[in-house]
């Protein structure tokens, strides 16, 4: 039997030949000694964004800048509330932190993990500016409810689709729907580029503002070449990133199909074994879930251990569910003492959570490997049908 133990099926982006010859003729081309990258920096993010049905995109260092610009690029005020899921990835909250806005964190779906309309409806007050919707291990949040309170209560929409690249609701790509939406294209993540972020969006006077904000001063295509110069934080993609995003472009269908598939396969194989998993639920209108992780519940008769027997060969990853609550983060109750220029910004939290109570009942972390589908095949789908069944009995 293949042990995948020790190989590098989780290095991402994963190394090929084709790959490495490409990056080795970019140190010698023109592109290498191009300030304004232009054919990089403007051309590939546009070609990302195109393919998510938005008209413009522009590539960052991290997904963490791309949030950080993001929030610059609105018209927002230190003070300013900002509604995100009480349960996602610190660092959805830390350019809040930078700018002087409060995260607001509300409870989540129970079923999805992702925001729960209802409850960003009931916190919204006069300081609230903007949502924060988190696209959670590729699920799409419920983008129609989000996107009719926003509209309703003239709030600004912003997507985090870092877990959740090229995933599809009904009514488009998650990262189409918001007025401004970013990704992290950071090693783990199902497009990679080593270290990277995308921004995309609509509106092209915001789609300025984030280059301003994203140049190292001042760029092309402006009717003065040197306007924004002094407010550009230089946040950026490396070209070498960029460079690896252009070339994982005529991938992206593949990659994602394939994460989609394996998914949806491993949720076939545990549908066999209600008892002691529960595969995770996946709305109504969600057409493709490009998973990034895979987080199902354990039954009443289900133990983590008996999992982790089941994966002999070692292809997939568990682990304990790594996300906790965002009010319980060391950031919040150290950042008094190590952090005195924001010392004075706490989150604003809401009376009870019961959401995220119910998810994290019994939820174990699992990631899907990224692996190509040649990995994902019918004997190690049978075989690992085998093995559940023998650990579970
Ligand atoms: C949901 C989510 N948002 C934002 C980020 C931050 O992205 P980056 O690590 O590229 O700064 C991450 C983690 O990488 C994430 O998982």
């Amino acid at each position: 039997m293949a042990d995948y133990g020790s190989s590098d099926l989780y290095r991402s982006p994963r190394y090929s030949a084709s790959l490495a010859d490409a990056v080795k003729g970019f140190t010698t081309s023109p592109m290498w000694d191009d300030w304004d990258l232009d054919g990089l920096l403007v051309d590939v993010p546009t070609a990302y964004a195109t393919k998510l049905g938005v008209k413009y995109g522009i590539f960052c260092s991290s997904g963490t800048a791309g949030l950080h610009a993001s929030l610059m690029a609105l018209p927002l005020r230190p003070g300013d509330e900002i509604i995100l899921p009480c349960m996602t990835f610190i660092r959805c909250a830390t350019p809040l932190l930078h700018l002087g806005l409060i995260p607001v964190l509300v409870d989540i779906d129970p079923s999805t993990g992702n925001l729960d309309p209802d409850s960003v409806a009931l916190a919204i007050s006069s300081k609230t500016k903007a949502v924060l919707a988190v696209h959670m291990w590729g699920i799409p949040a419920d983008m129609q409810r989000l996107v009719s309170i926003c509209k309703d209560r003239d709030l600004y929409l912003i997507e985090d689709f870092s877990h959740a690249h090229f995933s599809r609701h009904t009514d488009g790509f998650v990262g189409s729907f918001g007025d401004l939406s970013y990704g992290s294209m950071q090693r783990k993540k199902t497009l990679s580029v080593g270290e990277g972020g995308l921004i995309v969006t609509n509106d092209e006077e915001t789609y300025f503002r984030l280059r301003q904000i994203t140049s190292p001063g001042s760029f092309k295509g402006t009717s003065n070449y040197n306007e924004f110069s002094g407010f550009g934080l230089n946040l950026r993609m490396s070209p070498f990133s960029a460079f690896v995003a252009k070339e994982l472009l005529g991938s992206v269908d593949r990659i994602v199909s394939d994460r989609a598939a394996q998914a949806f396969a491993f949720s076939e194989l545990l549908g066999q074994f209600p008892e002691h998993v529960v595969a995770p639920e996946v709305p109504a209108y969600a057409e493709v879930v490009s998973a990034y992780g895979y987080k199902p519940r354990l039954g009443p008769k289900g133990t983590l251990d008996m999992l982790r027997k089941a994966n002999q060969s070692k292809l997939w990853r568990f682990g304990e569910f790594s996300y906790g609550h965002l009010k319980d983060d060391v950031f919040w109750n150290k950042s008094t003492d190590y952090y005195p220029f924001c010392q004075a910004i706490r989150p604003r939290l809401i009376a009870e959570y019961p959401g995220y109570e119910k998810y994290m009942d019994g939820r174990v972390g699992l990631s899907v490997p990224t692996v190509e589908a040649e990995y994902w095949t019918a004997t190690e789908r049978s075989r690992w049908a085998d093995a559940l069944r023998q650990a579970f009995t």
